[in-house]
């Protein structure tokens, strides 16, 4: 098939730096629509409206897992590097998704991760130690990028040093690979990333600590029932959720503020009001702004459409947020609202299971960031902003700031 032309662009620089007004046109004209995906080639249902996408977030007709979907012939058969990355909760349905995802949820209840508060503004005071006296930083390498990593890879077992090694290798996972030469690229850092896990886990299997690390290892081995590709695809998944998801609620709340400043000023009044803030901030430009595609794992007859047996679809978690049906004004921040209904961390079985530790972050980063750094501002022209080219992620390439430093 030769390319097609696409009614909707949901990957150009414009349709980046807002996408709001191409998904209200969805939303209004084309709630449910097919057209071809990154490869010019494969139709895929995009969903804009929020009922909708609620509704097929939860409905078991639509799966994650191509085995469920795909006639044995379609199904795409994996390297071994994508079988040692891609065997996680997040790529499997019923029993089997209950089962990985069991094996980890517990250290990610509200009640562990308040725990964690008092390290998690730890990390946050020392990151804004060294940059204060600076008067200017970028925020996401500064800050909002270090916090959430620092924080997951101790609650892993990971040392933390290392952290800019785990950004290289989550982008290989995360970026689109467009070229052959951009594929070679990409599988020389995972299978870099794959050596490193396993002399990772060599290493606590033969003397354990009490983290989540040795814990899997020990259900790897206990039988338990995690397999050596599941033991290494969770771990890929829980150190590069975060990535670029906390980062970016962190950098997209920071930018909303920088152009709000009297917004800006009263929640640093107010620190208590933050963690309704950030549901607010969550719905307006939440990181993720479309869950991974989903399969029809039989025909579906949806809104007028036939969706047919192993057709791809994508749910827009940034257009559903935005749907002036769920929420008044959806263009206009207001932190004041009750946003708790977005679907920004999705929703049914595959609910981000990192939310909790998420929203602590956040809250925390928010603050600290108030608290430290008066009249924090944008430190370039908004015309020099740019996003980076990640489908299905609202990322900025990078965010300088600036703030007053006292002469005193
Ligand atoms: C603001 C930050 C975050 C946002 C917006 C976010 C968003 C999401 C979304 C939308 C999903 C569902 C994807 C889908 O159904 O297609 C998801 C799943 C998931 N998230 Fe997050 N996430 C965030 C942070 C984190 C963190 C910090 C972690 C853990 C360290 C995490 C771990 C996970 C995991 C393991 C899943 C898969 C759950 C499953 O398949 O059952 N997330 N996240």
């Amino acid at each position: 098939m030769s390319e097609q032309a696409r009614k909707y662009d949901l990957y150009g620089p414009d349709f980046k730096r807002d996408p709001h007004p191409t998904f209200e046109a969805m939303r209004r004209d084309d709630p449910i629509y097919s057209q071809t995906g990154l490869d010019g080639k494969t139709p895929i249902w995009f969903v804009t409206r929020y009922d909708d996408v609620d509704a097929m977030l939860r409905d078991k007709r639509f799966v994650r897992d191509a085995r469920n979907a795909l006639p044995p012939d379609r199904i795409p058969q994996p390297s071994p590097l994508d079988a040692m990355l891609g065997n996680h909760m997040l790529n499997r349905d019923g029993d089997d998704h209950v089962r990985l995802r069991s094996l980890v949820s517990q250290a990610f209840t509200p009640k562990r991760v308040a725990d964690l508060r008092p390290r998690v503004e730890a990390i946050a005071s020392g990151l804004l130690d060294d940059v204060a006296p600076r008067g200017e930083m970028d925020l996401i390498d500064d800050f909002a990028f270090p916090l959430p990593t620092i924080v997951i890879l101790e609650m892993l077992g990971v040392p933390s040093e290392d952290r800019a090694r785990f950004r290289v290798w989550a982008n290989a996972l995360l970026e689109p690979m467009m070229t052959p030469e951009g594929q070679a690229e990409a599988v020389r850092h995972l299978t870099a990333f794959t050596e490193y896990l396993r002399a990772l886990f060599a290493e606590r299997r033969a003397e354990p600590r009490g983290d989540m690390l040795s814990a899997l290892v020990a259900a790897g081995h206990a039988g338990e029932g995690l397999s050596e590709d599941e033991l290494f695809s969770t771990m890929v998944l829980l150190i590069t959720a975060g990535h670029e998801t906390t980062v970016n609620l962190i950098a997209n709340a920071v930018l909303a503020l920088t152009r709000r400043p009297a917004l800006r000023d009263a929640l640093a009044a107010d620190p208590d009001a933050m963690p309704a803030a950030v549901e607010e901030f969550l719905r307006f430009d939440g990181p993720v702004e479309r869950a991974i595609n989903r399969w029809a794992a039989e025909d579906v007859e949806w809104g007028g459409h036939l969706i047919r047996r192993g057709d791809p679809v994508i749910l827009i978690l940034g257009s559903a947020n935005h749907d002036a049906e769920r929420f008044d004004r959806p263009g206009d921040l207001d932190v004041a609202r009750d946003a708790r209904a977005h679907l920004a961390f999705g929703k049914g079985p595959h609910y981000c299971l990192g939310a909790p530790l998420a929203r602590l972050e956040g809250a925390v980063a928010l603050n600290a960031l108030l608290a430290r750094l008066p009249n924090l501002r944008l430190g370039v022209d908004e015309a020099d902003l740019r996003y980076r080219f990640l489908p299905g992620f609202r990322a900025l390439e990078a965010l300088p700031v600036r703030w007053d430093v006292s002469s005193g």
